[in-house]
Formats: structure tokens, sequence, C-alpha cells
């Protein structure tokens, strides 16, 4: 199988190979990425075509080029001589197509002057087309790896690679200056960064034409970003007040700057312990960032004291019974986080297709972490746990897969609810004392 090389960016390299294999995964391309090391930004994998290459590129965030690799060298000689030994036969190719170089330095760079003598090197090739710095047929791209020691600047690469530029990612292509949130019309405290939305997306597999459902809209930063990738986003929250926005500053408006209104579906003013969703809407994903109660309340629909609330029952408003009325407020109880999150379990093992997925944020206290601490369900597969990791706490992307009636997987246990529900205590304590 032909050998591609990856370039990566420099930012969340835990969620790398998370966020390669969902895109692959979401078109059928087979890839491994299991030896690939964190702390390098550079990863050589076989892939079938230059096609499959490009799909699992095109819409990557952390992601930056994919290159058919020509050749592997430690020095501009040994590049030449791994060049002509493996890649010869693809000279002719391109032999006639438009061409430039481009120079990629991870820690380290080369002068102009340094370049053009780089690229005079590679006469070899013998490609006779024009060069042509906009729009070529073909980008040959050299990519350079060095190893910067101490305040050092290093002089010579550890490694240089050849290749031909396949697909440039998203992120490359500016996607996080579109979706930065100091220019997004409609923000607030609660409006999930930009970069981690359309990661989330991608791991969360939102896709063309599938329904993508955040319970817990707030802001929407979660829809814009599924709309981003042909998603079909659908939010919902209790907050009447977030979802309306600020005079021209709402959800709808930021569709409209993102050019992605056609896709908006819908958001409501909604409980999520309380859905009111047909039990046949379909949705295909949920990708979504529950109140943990430190920037936003947990609070679900219902009286804190049901007997004083069944006494104003009775209280009548022109005529017509006040809890009847359309301008009725609903009281509202505090809930615990573990029994939402029991709640979101329950409802995408319930709601989401065979093999759909649910992506969402968790934050955990780093001091008391467990792996089984993790919400489970016996339905859903637990496929990664990525961690953003903060000074004494994390916050953690949780994605499961819903499986079939043959899986039979863990279940929550007593124990790890109370851990959940110590968070917000512990958080606002600076992470003083243990959780008991
Ligand atoms: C962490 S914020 C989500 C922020 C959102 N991702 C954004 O982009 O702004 C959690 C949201 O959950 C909402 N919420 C709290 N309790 C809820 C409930 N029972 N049902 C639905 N939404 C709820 C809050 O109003 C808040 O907007």
């Amino acid at each position: 199988m032909p050998k591609y090389l990856i370039y990566f960016a420099q930012a969340y390299p835990n969620f790398r190979q998370a966020e390669l294999e969902s895109l692959a995964d979401l078109h059928g391309v087979s890839i491994d990425l299991s030896h690939h090391d964190e702390s390098n930004p550079f990863v050589i994998v076989d892939l079938e075509n230059d096609e499959d290459a490009k799909k699992i590129m095109a819409r990557s965030i952390l992601g930056r080029g994919i290159y058919e690799l020509w050749g592997h060298g430690t020095t501009l000689e040994e590049l030449h001589e791994s060049v002509k030994a493996t890649s010869s036969d693809k000279f002719p190719l391109y032999e006639n197509n438009s061409f430039k170089f481009d120079f990629i330095g991870y820690k380290g760079t080369r002068s102009v002057k340094e370049r053009l003598a780089i690229i005079e090197s590679f006469s070899f090739v013998a490609f006779k087309g024009p060069i042509r710095m906009k729009n070529p047929d073909q980008v040959f791209t050299v990519l350079e790896e060095y190893n910067v020691l101490g305040r050092e600047k290093a002089t010579s690469p550890l490694n240089m690679w050849f290749g031909r530029e396949i697909q440039l990612s998203a992120r490359t292509e500016n996607i996080l200056d579109k979706y930065d949130l100091r220019r997004r019309k409609y923000i607030g405290t609660t409006s999930f960064d930009a970069e981690l939305s359309l990661v989330s997306c991608n791991i969360g597999q939102v896709g063309p034409g599938k329904i993508t459902y955040d319970p817990f809209t707030g802001t929407g930063s979660f829809l814009v970003a599924a709309a981003n990738f042909g998603g079909l986003p659908i939010g919902s929250d209790i907050d009447p007040r977030i979802l309306r926005g600020k005079g021209q500053n709402t959800i709808p408006a930021n569709f409209k700057q993102y050019k992605t209104s056609s896709q908006f579906l819908d958001i409501m003013t909604m409980d999520f312990t309380n859905n009111a969703f047909r039990s046949d809407f379909t949705i295909d994903t949920i990708v979504c960032d529950p109140p943990y109660g430190v920037r936003e309340g947990l609070k679900v629909c219902g009286a804190k004291d049901p007997e004083k609330a069944a006494g104003r029952e009775n209280v009548v408003i022109d005529g017509e019974k006040a809890h009847l009325r359309k301008d009725f407020i609903q009281p509202k109880k505090p809930y615990e986080l573990s029994n939402l999150l029991h709640d979101l379990l329950s409802f995408a093992a319930f709601r989401l297709p065979v093999g759909g997925r649910l992506a969402f944020w968790m934050p955990t206290a780093n001091d008391d972490f467990e792996v089984n601490l993790l919400p489970q369900h016996e339905r859903l597969e637990l496929i990664y746990n990525l961690e953003q990791e903060f000074n004494k706490w994390s916050r953690r992307l949780l994605v499961y897969v819903k499986r079939d009636e043959t899986y039979k997987g863990q279940t929550l246990n007593g124990l790890k609810v109370n851990n959940i529900k110590n968070f917000r205590e512990r958080y606002f304590k600076g992470f003083s004392e243990k959780s008991k």
C-alpha cells in the first residue's frame, strides 16, 4: 500500500488519533494510527489511495496536511537517495504538470537561499511543467523536523521527508479564524472553545445530512460547529434567555454569519429530563457540554417543595388557572449531575441508531480520578476518554458508540456517582480537600 506522511498541528496531541480514526471510520477508510507518538507531529501511515487520504484530512482540525511520501533521510543526500530508490516510477506521472515547492519546518526553518538550493538539488526529478506559485497541479513539499536543545537554534534537521501534497486540512485553510469566538456574533459565558467544538463534532462523526442534537445548547457552540460539517443541528436548553440571545445577537444570527442557516433545524426551550421529542424522531449524533454547576446552574422542571406547589395549583389569573397560562414560568429544582449524566446515556442508548455516537465533556478532579468513575451504559461502548488537563482538574471528552442488543457493556455503580457529585464543591474550594 502507498505510504503517506501526516503532519499534525501542535494542539491537543492526545486528541489527534481519535479525530483521524473517527474521520476515517466515517468515510469507510481503513487506517492504523496505533504507532503514532504524541510527542511528534509527523506520522507515516498506509492508505489505499489519494482519495482516502483526502477524505481523512479535508475536515481535520488537528491535522495540518497529508503527503504522498516519496522519500525520507536524515540529510539532504540521504533524502535524494531515498526518493530515487523508492519513487523514480512516479517522476514521469507528473512530468508535464505545473508545480511548485513548499517547505515545512518543525522547530526550525531555512533561509530563502537554502530553500532555493534545495529546490535546485531536486533537478533529477526532471519535471518539465511550468512552475506556478498559484494553483499549481502539484505541490512538492520538503518537510523537516529539527531537534531543539535548550535555547540553541538547531542548524540541521533530524529528519527530512519529501512528499507530494495530497490534502491540506480545514485548519490549514483557516477554519479556526472563521469560527473564532472573538468574531462570533452571539457568545456568552458558556460558549465553548471553537477549536474543541469542531474537534468534538469530528470525533462525534457529525456528517452531511445527519441530525445532530445538543440537549444543553446554551449559545449554540456545538450547533454551528456541526453545521460546518454538513450536519443538521437541533438544540434545546432549559433557559429561554440564553437561547433567545441579545437583540440582533442570536443563535440564528450565528448561522447566518457562517452561511449555514439552511441546515439549522431549530432550538427550543426544554428541560432535558422531560424530553419532548417524538420517540420516532431520528437523532444521529449527540454532541454536548452538560451543566456542571460551575458557570451555569443545573436545574430541572419541578418544585423543590411539592406540597407548597400543590397549593398554588388553584391560583387563577384572569379566569384562567395560572399554571395553564402561556406566560407561566415553570418552577425549577436542583438535580444531581450524576442523575443527569445517567439520563443522557439512557437517552443516547435509546435514541441513537446502532453505530451512532454520543460525545460530551465532563470535568474531573485530577487527584481522585479513576477510569472506572466514568459513566457507563450497557448499550454504549466508551471508545474515547480524551483529557484536556488544567492545573488541578481536567475536562474529558467522552465518546460512546451505540451497540446492538448483543452488546453487554458495563453499567454505572453507586460509588462512582458520588464522585461526579463532588466536582462542583471541590472546584469552588480550589480542590483543597479530597472528596470522601
Ligand atoms: C455548560 S452549558 C452549555 C454551553 C453551550 N455548550 C454553549 O455553547 O454555550 C450548559 C447548559 O445547560 C443548560 N441546562 C441546565 N439544566 C438543564 C436541563 N435540565 N435541561 C436542559 N438544559 C439545561 C444551562 O442553561 C446551560 O445553558
